[in-house]
């Protein structure tokens, strides 16, 4: 995938677990739990289209208003996602990264994404997942370390954001439906295209994800220039 216009960097608000679900009449858990099957698969795929850089949102600085019992389920998912998912990463060498305010969750959460952190940061591509994140937050953290240097502008902004250190945002796709951005990578998605679609996120798979770039690929990007 050396095509020049292919994207280097795709991020994804993965929504519609809990749509997934009662459209089976099944508990929410359920949806999450095939939620994260989904980007195991993802992951894969991404990694065969040559993606540089996939990023999920995974949890909202607002979805601590959910009940508790969804939010504790969403916790357990992750532990056990790591847990699973370490080794193989490590193998296939993945770079994982969060962006968000990941040191608000529990003790031993933490304790696993930062070992996660530090055993794949020699991996290749990168996969970035956004917890307890939200843009406005995020920005607003930019500013004021903008402020302390004494230049506030876009430059400096951009430097002290969570995703510094990432290609720029080629795409962003949402799916189930929804045409909203939930306060997700607002800043990055300045120039990003952008793809909604319907598919709910448990039935989200690879054949998806490369329809998506080539999508992608037919859009001719301005910048506002001509
Ligand atoms: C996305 O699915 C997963 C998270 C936000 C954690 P939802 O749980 O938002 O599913 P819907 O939108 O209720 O269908
Ligand atoms: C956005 O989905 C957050 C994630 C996918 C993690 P939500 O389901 O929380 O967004 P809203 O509430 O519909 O805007
Ligand atoms: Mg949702």
């Amino acid at each position: 995938m050396s095509d020049n216009n292919y994207p280097r960097h795709v991020a994804i608000i993965m929504d519609g677990n809990g749509r997934w679900a009662k459209k089976r009449g099944l508990p929410r858990a359920l949806g999450h739990r095939q939620g994260g099957e989904a980007v195991r698969r993802v992951v894969k795929a991404a990694e065969n289209l040559g993606l540089e850089c996939l990023t999920l949102y995974a949890f909202s600085s607002e979805n601590w208003k959910r009940e508790e019992e969804e939010i504790s389920d969403l916790m357990g998912l992750m532990r056990r996602f790591i847990e699973a998912n370490l080794k193989d990463m490590i193998e296939r060498r993945v770079r994982l990264r969060i962006i968000g305010d990941y040191k608000a969750f529990a003790p031993d959460i933490v304790e696993k994404l930062e070992d996660a952190l530090e055993q794949t940061k020699h991996g290749q591509r990168t996969l970035a997942v956004a917890l307890n994140y939200g843009a406005q937050q995020e920005i607003a953290h930019a500013a004021r370390l903008a402020a302390e240097e004494g230049s506030i502008d876009s430059e400096t902004i951009s430097r002290h954001l969570y995703t510094t250190d990432l290609p720029p945002l080629d795409l962003l796709i949402r799916t189930s439906g929804e045409v909203r951005l939930s306060n997700f990578l607002l800043w990055q998605s300045a120039y990003a295209e952008m793809l909604f679609l319907d598919v709910l996120w448990p039935d989200f798979g690879e054949d998806d994800l490369r329809q998506a770039c080539e999508i992608f690929v037919t859009r001719e990007r301005r910048y506002g220039g001509r």
